[in-house]
């Protein structure tokens, strides 16, 4: 398998249905119409939904910050095809480990979009020299998320007690399944990925 030379990922990756874009600015609308205030989609989310275009403006100006001093790197999801920019996905970076996490616009769900977008993404970390572990975690109770992560190949390794903050769900912190896939995995992860896999 041919590694990646970078420390950064791509601000374009391809699959077979989706073009990953690097996050931006000019994103905002698409975010803030797409999902941002949607009750619905942020239940699980550790964010409340957004009121105003603003806020999602600001979201991206942070995305494109951390993508620039390299913490977290965040791309919208467009359908090859149509264009529609339908969801998100997010990586943040601590070297050794990169955990995941990923949003789509409500239309689009059961579509397995989520589930390509991050096969391709953790492909691309698991292909970087260095890093070994690709993880997320996801509220015990979004079976959606946590289906997504097993359909990519990640190992169910734990339930995290107390361990999340969704505010549109309680004030208080919830249990968390944690899902993760290291570097000896990804040949079969490959195999199982079926036309998925980065172009
Ligand atoms: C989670 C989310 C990204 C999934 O996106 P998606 O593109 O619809 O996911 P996929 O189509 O790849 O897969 C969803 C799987 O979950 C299953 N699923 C959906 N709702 C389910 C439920 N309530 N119970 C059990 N399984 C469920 C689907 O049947 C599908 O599995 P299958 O392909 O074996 O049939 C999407 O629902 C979403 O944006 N949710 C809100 C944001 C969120 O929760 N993000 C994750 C935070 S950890």
């Amino acid at each position: 398998m041919r590694e990646n030379r970078s420390r950064t990922p791509p601000e374009q990756l391809e699959t077979a249905r989706l073009r990953l874009s690097r996050l931006t600015t000019a994103h905002a609308r698409a975010v803030f119409e797409g999902w941002a205030q949607d009750e619905e989609v942020t239940r699980y989310l550790h964010w409340r939904p957004h009121r105003t275009e603003v806020e999602s403006i600001e979201h991206a100006e942070r995305c494109e910050a951390a993508w620039n001093d390299g913490s977290s790197f965040a791309w919208v999801l467009e359908e090859l095809g149509s264009g529609e920019i339908v969801g998100s996905i997010a990586a943040h970076d601590a070297g050794f480990r990169v955990s995941l996490g990923y949003v789509l616009a409500r239309a689009r769900w059961g579509e397995g979009f989520a589930a390509e977008a991050v096969r391709a993404v953790t492909e691309w970390f698991l292909l970087r020299p260095g890093t070994y572990r690709v993880w997320a975690v996801c509220d015990v109770d979004n079976r959606a998320s946590a289906r997504v992560l097993e359909k990519a190949g990640f190992s169910l390794e734990a339930t995290l007690r107390r361990w999340i903050l969704h505010p549109n769900v309680s004030a208080a912190p919830r249990d968390a399944l944690c899902y993760s896939i290291v570097r000896s995995e990804l040949g079969r992860v490959r195999r199982e990925g079926r036309g998925e896999r980065l172009r």
